[in-house]
């Protein structure tokens, strides 16, 4: 019975949030994709639109209402991130959600990326108003976030170039949350990271060796 109810996938037609819905229909399960009116048609192939709005909280009680998981987002960058868990918190206890599973970051209390500290916020939100533990996805920068600019023969990132950093493939990332919202990793904070500790230039490397052309690497200004 339980598998016939769906699973609610929060900012669906964004990146991660797209990808998630993939790996959740690819293992079967049914999907209700939250988007912002209007977006309907932009969501993922195989799941069925719900709309909800995360600035007002709006239709969210009616999305999670029946789902047997849910998986919690914020948009990038959002300023109210803190906001958007506690409306997300509050509708979920409101229908007795049963699992919850949040996308939070890597290091989400390192100061230097102030932007972390909102998603650490959310966390202790969301661990503090439900009744039942909390399973929490921490990526490391997904690896396609620098897809584009390799093709386009340039990676530029506003950080030092020889920092190293542990990218991850989205793809993996989704099918970790696809397994923990049907049932896997109940309460866990699973740390999601790449195999290799790469810096910007060696990325430029590689990218350069498969693609056969120069590929750059520069560092921008963070107002860039
Ligand atoms: N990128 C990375 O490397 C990385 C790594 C780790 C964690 N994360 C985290 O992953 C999360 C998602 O990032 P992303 O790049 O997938 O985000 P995104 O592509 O910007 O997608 C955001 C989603 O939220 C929706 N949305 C925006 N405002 C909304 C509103 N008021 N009501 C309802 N839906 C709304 C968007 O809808 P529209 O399509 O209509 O705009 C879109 O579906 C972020 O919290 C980010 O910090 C990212």
């Amino acid at each position: 019975m339980d598998v016939d109810r769906p699973v609610l996938v929060v900012g669906a037609t964004g990146k991660t949030g797209r990808a998630v819905c993939t790996a959740l229909v690819a293992a079967g399960a049914p999907v209700r994709a939250a988007v912002r009116a209007g977006r309907e048609p932009a969501a993922p192939t195989g799941t069925t639109p719900v709309v909800v709005d995360l600035a007002t909280g709006q239709g969210l009680t009616a999305a999670l209402e029946g789902a047997r998981a849910a998986y919690h987002l914020a948009p990038n960058m959002h300023p109210d991130e803190v906001g958007i868990a506690e409306r997300m918190a509050t509708a979920a206890v409101d229908v007795g959600l049963e699992r919850l599973v949040f996308h939070s970051v890597l290091h989400p209390d390192d100061a230097r990326m102030p932007h972390h500290l909102r998603k650490a916020e959310a966390e202790a939100v969301l661990r503090e108003a439900l009744g039942q533990p909390l399973t929490v996805l921490r990526p490391a920068a997904y690896h396609q976030n620098l897809v584009a600019q390799a093709l386009s023969g340039m990676l530029a990132v506003p950080y030092s170039l020889d920092a190293p950093s542990t990218n991850v493939d989205l793809a993996d990332v989704a099918e970790v949350a696809a397994d923990a919202l049907l049932g896997a990793h109940a309460g866990l904070t699973l740390d999601l990271a790449g195999p290799e500790a790469l810096s910007t230039r060696l990325l430029a490397a590689q990218a350069a060796a498969v693609l056969g052309r120069e590929v750059g690497d520069r560092r921008m200004s963070v107002q860039e």
